[in-house]
């Protein structure tokens, strides 16, 4: 498994292998691995010849105030989990490398789907995110590139952009991974002391609950949200951020459900903020 820190290099590779008619996964992260990120890297080396992983802490999706300086790392590790997962190069740029001094392009989707739900509460998240994904994208020139459902919203910003920059890729979306007890994986999860990694299973409860609800025939949305939020404010510790169901197309607000609505929220505690989300048919 090569380790390239440098743009040229990694692209002037990736390029090679194209000419070669090899097909290239990406699976861009952030770092301090988990199963969740493992499953992607795992579907990519199912699908494609060369696997490229990418970890990059990339300062443009952090506001202000947030955990950018303490989001965890750990670039040993992670390299011998991806090593063991026969990947095939970990492309792992200094920030300098990605923004340059007098760096100053952006990409950006507008609209609701990267207005609500992260997109209110994380002003300019989505555009660090197009912008280094873009620049990914350019970079390792992927055939397939995965993304985890975890981040759902982040998913269909990310799919919209592609379709609508014709990006000459596709998008994969893998599942969410849960520990045992159903809480979603996570890197942010290390910052959880005991008692919060314990209320912290009330997200995926709330999911679960509102899912049976809807499948005992409730179709408000605002009486499914009232009772999401009842039960997170059972807990102590927690402080709800947001709660929304949306049209799992477009992200559109619904009063009632119907077709495919994704039910997401975004729960803090302490100074952790954990998403989590469920897609639901009717
Ligand atoms: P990061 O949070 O490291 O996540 C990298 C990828 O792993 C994302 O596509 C995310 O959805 C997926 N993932 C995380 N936890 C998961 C879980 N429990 N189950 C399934 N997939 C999971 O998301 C980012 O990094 C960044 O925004 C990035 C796309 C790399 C751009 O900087």
């Amino acid at each position: 498994m090569q380790i390239v820190n440098n743009i040229s290099e990694i692209q002037e590779w990736c390029r090679e292998k194209k000419l070669e008619g090899k097909k290239i996964g990406l699976v861009p992260t952030m770092g301090y691995l988990h199963e969740g990120h493992l499953s992607l890297v795992r579907e990519a080396r199912r699908d494609c010849d060369i696997v490229v992983v990418s970890i990059f802490v990339n300062p443009a999706q952090f506001g202000a105030g947030e955990d950018y300086e303490v989001y965890p790392r750990n670039m040993e590790r992670d390299c011998a989990l991806l090593e063991r997962e026969m990947v095939d190069l970990v492309f792992a740029p200094e920030v300098k490398e990605m923004y340059p001094a007098g760096y100053q392009t952006y990409v950006e989707v507008f609209g609701q789907i990267s207005n609500k739900m992260c997109g209110a509460s994380r002003p300019g998240h989505f555009r660090g995110v197009c912008t280094v994904v873009s620049k990914l994208f350019n970079i390792c020139q992927p055939d397939i590139a995965y993304f985890g459902q975890k981040d759902a919203q982040q998913v269909m910003v990310l799919e919209k952009m592609v379709r609508e920059l014709n990006f000459p890729l596709k998008i994969v979306r893998v599942p969410i991974v849960r520990e045992e007890d159903g809480l979603a994986m996570s890197s942010r999860n290390v910052y959880l002391d005991q008692q919060q990694r314990q209320e912290a299973l009330v997200l995926y409860k709330a999911l679960k609950s509102a899912e049976e609800n809807i499948t005992q025939g409730e179709r408000d949305t605002r009486k499914i949200k009232d009772s999401i939020e009842k039960m997170i404010k059972g807990c102590p510790q927690a402080d709800v951020d947001y709660i929304e169901i949306s049209d799992a197309a477009d992200l559109a607000d619904i009063d009632e459900i119907r077709g495919q609505v994704l039910i997401a929220l975004a729960v803090r505690f302490g100074n952790t903020r954990l998403i989590d989300n469920l897609i639901v048919e009717v």
